[in-house]
C-alpha cells in the first residue's frame, strides 16, 4: 500500500543523538517516512554546517535546537555533557513543539534515539507518543538488555557468556562498555543501559536491522516486547530499492568531504583491486597502531583508500602520503556509500560501527573487521562467524594489530579462496537487504504498518 498524500497532515518529530552514526540512520528513516506522505521534522541538537544540510534533504524539514551542543567541551566529563545535552535539548524541543502546536501541523509522535530515553518522558508530558529508535544491532540491544536486567553483572567474571538466540560470546565479543575499567567507560555503560529504562513504555520500538539478518535474536526480543519492529537497513534507496530519486547520500555530513577526488581516483583502478579503510566518525587509533596499519597497507599487494580524519592525520608516519602516492589515497572524509558501491573496491577494512557494517552488507562488500570499542566488537564477531562476510584481525598481547597481520588479512580477502567465499556470502546478504526494504519485504511491511497506524491515530 502506498500511503501517498493521504497522511500529509500527520507530523512526526525525529530526534537523533548528535553523532554521525546516529544522525545517518534516523535521517534516512525520516526520508522514508516522508516518501509515504508523512510530514517529518528532524531535530538536530547542534551543527556547524547547517546551510548545506538544508539543501540536501529537501523532503524533510530540519530544525536546529541548540548550537551550544556541538561537542563536548574541554575538561567536560561525558556525564556532564550528557546532562547538558538533556537539559538544552529538552528545552529546545519543548519550544519547538509548542511552536508547531500553534501551527496547522502539531506533531503527534516523537521518534527519539534510544540513547536519549528521557525523550519518552518529555513526549508523554507534552501529550505525544514516544517511539524509541535503536541505531545499534538487535544482538547488541539484546546483550545490553540482559545486563540492564541484571542477568549478568559488570565487570564480567566468566570468560564466555551464553544468551538465548545468540552464539556463545567470549568477553572480547561483548560490547566494550560491559567490561568497565574506568569512570569514562562507566558513564558510557550507564548511557547504553539507560536505553531500557523506558523500554516498556513506547508503543512501537524501531530497530535498524532486518529480520533475516538477525532472525533468532529478533524473535527473542519480540518475545520481550512484541511491538519491536525492524525497519532497516536505512541505506539510501539508490543502493537498495531505488524508490527515491537522487537518494544516494544521507544528506547531512558533519565533516567536509571531497567526493570527486575519491571517485576520480577509484575510476583509475581495476575491478575489486582497492581496500577501502575507515574507522568511522569517532574512533581514534593510537600512534603505534596508526603506524602498524600504515606499513601494513604499504606492504600489501593491493591499492588502498584510507579515511584519516583531520584530527588523526598528525599520527601518520612521516612522508607516508608521499611515499605511497602511487598505491594509495588518504582522504579526511568521503561519501562512504559511493565508495563502497564503486566496482574498484574489493574489501572494506572497518571498525564495524553498525552503519558501516550494514552498508557493507547491503552493498555486498566483504570486510576486514578491526573493532575499536563500543558495539563494534560484537558486530565484528557476527561479521566473521555468523554472517561469514569477513575476517577479524588478531591483536598482540598489547592490543596492537601488527603490520604482518594486516597484510595477511588483506591477502586472505583480496586473493585467497576464503575471500571468494566471503564475496559470495556478501552478495547474498546484499540481495536479502534489498528484499527487506523492497515493496512487500519485511522492513517495508513494518514501515507500512507503522504509517497505517499513524494514519488511524490521526484520523
Ligand atoms: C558510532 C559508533 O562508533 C558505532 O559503533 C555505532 O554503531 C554507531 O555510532 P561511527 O563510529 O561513526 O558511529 O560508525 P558508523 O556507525 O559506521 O557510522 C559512520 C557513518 O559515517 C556511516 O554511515 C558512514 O557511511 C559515514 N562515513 C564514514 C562517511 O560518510 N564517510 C566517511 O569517510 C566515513
Amino acid at each position: 500500500m502506498e500511503s501517498g498524500k493521504r497522511v500529509s497532515e500527520t507530523h512526526i518529530m525525529v530526534l537523533p543523538f548528535h553523532a554521525q552514526g546516529h544522525i545517518n540512520p534516523m535521517l534516512q528513516f525520516s526520508k522514508r517516512l516522508a516518501s509515504k506522505g508523512i510530514k517529518v521534522t528532524l531535530v538536530i541538537a547542534a551543527t556547524s554546517n547547517s546551510q548545506s544540510m538544508h539543501a540536501q534533504t529537501s523532503s524533510i524539514n530540519i530544525e536546529i535546537i541548540s548550537e551550544e551542543l556541538d561537542r563536548r567541551q574541554q575538561e567536560e566529563s561525558i556525564e556532564d555533557y550528557l546532562e547538558r545535552f538533556r537539559i538544552l535539548a529538552s528545552q529546545g524541543l519543548t519550544a519547538l513543539l509548542e511552536k508547531h502546536n500553534r501551527s496547522n501541523h502539531p506533531a503527534k509522535i516523537l521518534i527519539y534515539d534510544s540513547v536519549l530515553p528521557w525523550a519518552q518522558d518529555l513526549a508523554e508530558h507534552l501529550g505525544l507518543d514516544g517511539v524509541p529508535f535503536f541505531t545499534q544491532s538487535c544482538a547488541v540491544s539484546a546483550i545490553y538488555y540482559h545486563f540492564y536486567q541484571g542477568v549478568f553483572n559488570t565487570p564480567l567474571e566468566e570468560s564466555t557468556v551464553s544468551m538465548p538466540s545468540m552464539p556463545l560470546l567470549r568477553v572480547d565479543d561483548l560490547p566494550s562498555f560491559i567490561n568497565v575499567k574506568s569512570p569514562v567507560d562507566s558513564a558510557l555503560l550507564n548511557l547504553v543501559l539507560s536505553q531500557f529504562s523506558n523500554f516498556k513504555k513506547g508503543k512501537w520500538i524501531l530497530c535498524n536491522t532486518f529480520d533475516k539478518l538477525e532472525d533468532q535474536v529478533m524473535k527473542w526480543m519480540a518475545s520481550q516486547r512484541p511491538l519491536i519492529k525492524t525497519i532497516g537497513p536505512t541505506v539510501p534507496s539508490m543502493y537498495l530499492d531505488k524508490r527515491l530519486e537522487d537518494d544516494k547520500d544521507y544528506g547531512l555530513s558533519l565533516f567536509q568531504q571531497n567526493v570527486d577526488t575519491c571517485i576520480t581516483w577509484l575510476d583509475t583502478k581495476g575491478i575489486g583491486s582497492v581496500v577501502y579503510v575507515s574507522f568511522g566518525s569517532l574512533a581514534s587509533l593510537g600512534e603505534e597502531q596508526m603506524e602498524e596499519l600504515a606499513w601494513g597497507l604499504k606492504r600489501s599487494n593491493s591499492h588502498f583508500m584510507w579515511v584519516v580524519r583531520e584530527l588523526e592525520k598528525k599520527k601518520l608516519p612521516d612522508n607516508f602520503i608521499e611515499e605511497t602516492s602511487e598505491k594509495g589515497l588518504v582522504v579526511s572524509w568521503c561519501c562512504q556509500l559511493e565508495v563502497l558501491a564503486h566496482k574498484a573496491v574489493g574489501c572494506f577494512m572497518t571498525h564495524c560501527g553498525w552503519n558501516s557494517t550494514l552498508e557493507a552488507l547491503s552493498l555486498g562488500v566483504p570486510m576486514i573487521a578491526m573493532p575499536r570499542f563500543s558495539d563494534q566488537t560484537t558486530n565484528a564477531k557476527f561479521v566473521e562467524d555468523v554472517w561469514q562476510v569477513g575476517v577479524r584481525v588478531k591483536a598482540d598481547e598489547k592490543g596492537i594489530v601488527k603490520r604482518e597481520e594486516i597484510e595477511l588479512c588483506i591477502s586472505e580477502i583480496m586473493e585467497g579462496e576464503r575471500g571468494h567465499e566471503m564475496k559470495r556470502n556478501a552478495a547474498r546478504w546484499k540481495e536479502l537487504a534489498k528484499e527487506a526494504v523492497n515493496e512487500g519485504g519485511s522492513s517495508d511491511k513494518n514501515l507500512e504498518e507503522f504509517v497505517a497506524e499513524l494514519l488511524c491515530s490521526s484520523d
